[in-house]
């Protein structure tokens, strides 16, 4: 059975792995291996999590199958006005397809909602096939940007939003 909770300090390790993993598969049909060790380092640095955990009040959470960890995903309530923000959401290769992205989505738009947040936003690369998962799951495409992360590497995304009944 799919269980999922919050993670903490002491979870940066399996954090780092699934990124590790799941992150070539994902992005080697779109960005260079370059950029995405690039970006893997400054995302996923212990510092980096560390200060998102700590500072930034992002909450993360760990999908686990009898104590198997498979995915996870990371959030901030009141990003801006009324608007929890999506920041990572990542399921091993061999796990997706199962409903856990859209379990952690579930779970994510419920705390939304405890604080009254109004709608979730995220950012997904426009050439990711995730933008398919986010339609399905009730997003829609809000707009487009590019993000300059240094070192002559772009992001090319979609901002996608969902309202929260
Ligand atoms: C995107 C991701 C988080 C979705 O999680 P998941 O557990 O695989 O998705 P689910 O099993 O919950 O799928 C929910 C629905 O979306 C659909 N879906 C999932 N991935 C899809 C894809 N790549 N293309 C089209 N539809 C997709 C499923 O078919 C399902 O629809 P259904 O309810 O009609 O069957 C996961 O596939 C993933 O980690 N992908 C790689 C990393 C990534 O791109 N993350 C997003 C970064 S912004």
């Amino acid at each position: 059975m799919i269980e999922i909770r919050k993670a903490s300090l002491d979870d940066y390790t399996v954090i780092r792995e699934i990124a590790g993993r799941t992150w070539p598969d994902t992005y080697l049909p779109i960005l260079t291996r370059e950029q995405i060790g690039y970006m893997l380092d400054m995302m996923y640095s212990l510092q980096a999590y560390t200060e998102q955990l700590l500072v930034k009040g992002h909450h993360f959470l760990l999908a686990a199958d009898d104590g198997v960890f498979l995915g996870f995903a990371s959030y901030e309530v009141n990003h801006s006005s009324e608007t929890t923000r999506i920041h990572k959401l990542y399921v091993l290769p061999e796990a997706q397809g199962k409903g856990i992205g859209q379990k952690l989505i579930a779970l994510i738009e419920n705390e939304a909602a405890k604080n009254t947040n109004d709608k979730i936003v995220l950012n997904v690369n426009r050439y990711n096939k995730a933008v398919e998962f986010y339609l399905k799951s009730g997003f829609v495409k809000a707009g487009e940007e590019d993000i300059n992360i240094g070192s002559g590497y772009l992001m090319e995304d979609f901002i996608m939003r969902k309202d929260i009944k």
